[in-house]
């Protein structure tokens, strides 16, 4: 034991002694818990039963608001994000609230105009933030400048992050080293940071790795040190423990039912661990216990079905052999299964890295993961041997341009030519700060929605999510209705689909009758897997309709369009709301030339008319598929004859989304 760590006591009672320097403990599990185990699926009626009872623990801060919760909840949740902040604010009256901010990119994928991010921070202080942890997927704090002003402004607490990168298995080599880290913590200081955190996102830094960078930031700077390291390499509760003794001054955990595998440590055996100990958190276990008990009762049942059961491990390798983070890991196998390519799965570990490095060997963190993942499947894919980039992702242009900031390294400039060729902002990339170049967004975006915005909330929710945002404003004001999928499952519903897969399991399962009634537009069907056997259950509940939600159906995030695909068979959900038959074949247009969809996604925009003459490569459709935009250009020259889908339409791959004549 180190002598940083010195035995006090071993006082069981939470009225032991009080430690010389208690670590801080940051609770994840309504934000980070749930997006790393569940797919950001976390309701807020789900997180009020234990919110009183987190308040009184006496955690440095609760996480509960960030990073993938802004577009989850709207658009698949049916909740509005703002309101989830005042909500928990009438719970949690006491413990600060910390939300992720993507700097520029706040809570999307991409830099938005500075007008937009001071309105976020603005908006999102006044609903109830206190502690705004803001990263830069490139560490460019160029990209901290707007929002940083706007926290200051606000009198809120400004914690800096370092993405926590590698290109090697440990830290070192000559990009990502300790000189690297403790550079960046000074910039941090220099922009006012209240404390700097070690953002681990992909559970890459190794237990003595933490110990030095910690011993290396605590030299220079007198800001307190944050570490968030994920557990998906299983090596975190060891990283804490070391960072600890290095003298880290506040750590991430999640409540036990959210702990482990992708998300982090449970706070309990850190409890344990220090207990009596010069570090001593102070918490009582007790009261931990009962938060467990409640959370275990009510709210986990509903959320089992979404947990990645496919593997008994709890590690993934994968993290220590490829630096992959998780969750870019699930995207990417998503990505490829949808495609029916699962096999070309070591084709993609092999081009990631290659990719990576073209492309300035960035840290992967949403939303350079995704940036780099996508782009690494349309590689193998679609490349041939005379073709490398066949496909080039809108995203891997804006950040070839500069728009996502400075890589760490050069961009490879044949593949930076290559992605700017007839790029609309020029092809002569930027040095400047990224949002100098952006029009202001908020004018614009007022202009589009209109009336449909009814406050400053909802309209900085359409300026960040115009095509989901839109949708889900149609939802809450009642001008279509929200379909059932994103309706919220009760214990109630647990408990049917539970009693169904028991009658599955004893063969009770019957055909329907001939005379069956006929079917509502209520009914739901039930995948019900036994062994190797599969039975598609349909549910038609009669009497007092309660919508029986089954968020199965799209497990990720970015599996969604498939789901809404394959959710939309015409009869079975509410018309007005049903996403338009996707993979129905599109009516035949005499001597056309159809351009198809090379993979499953969401219609972002066409990008002529019909009529309009095009040249073989000018876009047609734009096409988001994985959060990515992908411009498909036109098959051949001619004159569109037909566009069959509009903005926010799912398709399925090999749909006919346009005809040329
Ligand atoms: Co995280």
């Amino acid at each position: 034991m180190s002598d940083q760590v010195k035995m006090t006591a071993m006082n069981y009672a939470s009225d032991r002694p009080a430690a010389e320097n208690p670590v801080k403990i940051m609770d994840l599990s309504l934000r980070d818990g749930h997006q790393s185990l569940f797919a950001t699926r976390g309701r807020t009626e789900d997180m009020i039963p234990v919110a009183e009872m987190m308040d009184e623990v006496g955690f440095w801060a609760i996480e509960t608001w960030g990073g993938a919760t802004f577009d989850t909840m709207h658009r698949f949740l049916n909740e509005d994000p703002w309101e989830r902040l005042r909500t928990l604010k009438r719970y949690i009256k006491k413990t600060p609230f910390s939300m992720l901010l993507r700097a520029q990119n706040l809570v999307g994928y991409r830099n938005y105009a500075d007008d937009l991010a001071t309105a976020f921070v603005e908006r999102a202080a006044e609903n109830g933030m206190d502690i705004f942890r803001t990263f830069d997927a490139l560490n460019d704090y160029r990209n901290f400048e707007t929002v940083v002003k706007q926290i200051k402004k606000s009198g809120k607490h400004f914690q800096g992050c370092i993405c926590y990168s590698l290109t090697e298995p440990r830290l070192g080599g000559d990009v990502y080293n300790e000189k690297y880290y403790v550079d960046r913590a000074k910039a941090l200081d220099d922009m006012g940071a209240d404390s700097i955190c070690i953002k681990d996102m992909a559970g890459l830094i190794a237990p003595y790795d933490a110990y030095n960078l910690v011993k290396a930031l605590k030299a220079v700077t007198k800001t307190p040190i944050h570490l968030h390291s994920h557990f998906t390499s299983g090596m975190a509760s060891m990283s804490h423990l070391k960072a600890i003794e290095a003298g880290c001054d506040i750590i991430d955990t999640c409540m036990t039912p959210y702990a482990y595998r992708t998300a982090h440590p449970a706070v309990e055996p850190l409890v344990m661990s220090l207990l009596g100990t010069n570090r001593d958190t102070g918490f009582d276990i007790k009261k931990l216990f009962a938060i467990n008990e409640v959370l275990e009762r009510e709210v986990m049942p509903k959320y089992m079905h979404l947990l990645d059961n496919s593997k008994c491990s709890i590690i993934d390798i994968n993290v220590l052999l490829h630096q992959t983070p998780g969750g870019m890991l699930s995207n990417l196998v998503n990505q490829l299964r949808e495609m029916d390519k699962l096999d070309k799965i070591d084709d993609v570990f092999a081009e990631l890295p290659k990719v990576r490095k073209d492309l300035g060997q960035i840290p992967l963190v949403t939303p350079t993961s995704q940036i780099v993942g996508i782009q690494t499947v349309n590689n193998v894919l679609f490349d041939t041997p005379e073709e490398r980039y066949k496909m080039i992702t809108g995203q891997v242009k804006d950040l070839c341009y500069g728009l996502y900031g400075k890589t760490a390294v050069p961009i490879n400039p044949e593949v930076q030519k290559k992605a700017l060729k007839g790029y609309a902002r020029g092809e002569e990339p930027i040095t400047c700060r990224p949002a100098e170049v952006l029009e202001p967004e908020m004018e614009k975006a007022k202009k589009e929605i209109g009336d449909l915005a009814k406050d400053i909330d909802d309209l900085v929710l359409y300026a960040i999510y115009p095509v989901t945002g839109k949708k889900f404003l149609e939802w809450k004001y009642g001008v279509t209705p929200a379909p059932p999928e994103v309706m919220p499952i009760t214990l109630d519903d647990v408990k049917k689909r539970d009693e169904l897969v028991a009658k599955a399991k004893a063969g009770k399962l019957v055909e329907p009758k001939a005379a069956a009634p006929a079917k509502s537009e209520n009914i739901r069907t039930f995948n019900v897997f036994v062994d190797s056997e599969y039975f598609s259950v349909e549910v038609d509940p009669t009497g007092e309709f309660q919508p029986m939600a089954m968020p199965a159906a799209a497990p990720r995030a970015a599996a969604a369009p498939k789901a809404a695909a394959a959710a939309a068979p015409a009869a079975a959900a509410p018309a007005a709301a049903a996403p338009k038959a996707a993979a129905a074949p599109a009516p035949a247009v005499e001597g056309g030339t159809p351009l198809l969809a090379p993979m499953p996604g969401m219609v972002i925009k066409n990008c002529v008319n019909v009529g309009d003459a095009v040249k073989t490569g000018d876009p047609l459709v734009i096409l988001e598929a994985m959060k990515m935009e992908n411009s498909l250009g036109a098959p051949c020259d001619g004159t569109v004859k037909a566009f069959y889908f509009g903005s926010g339409d799912s398709v399925a791959k090999d749909t006919v989304l346009a005809v040329i004549g």
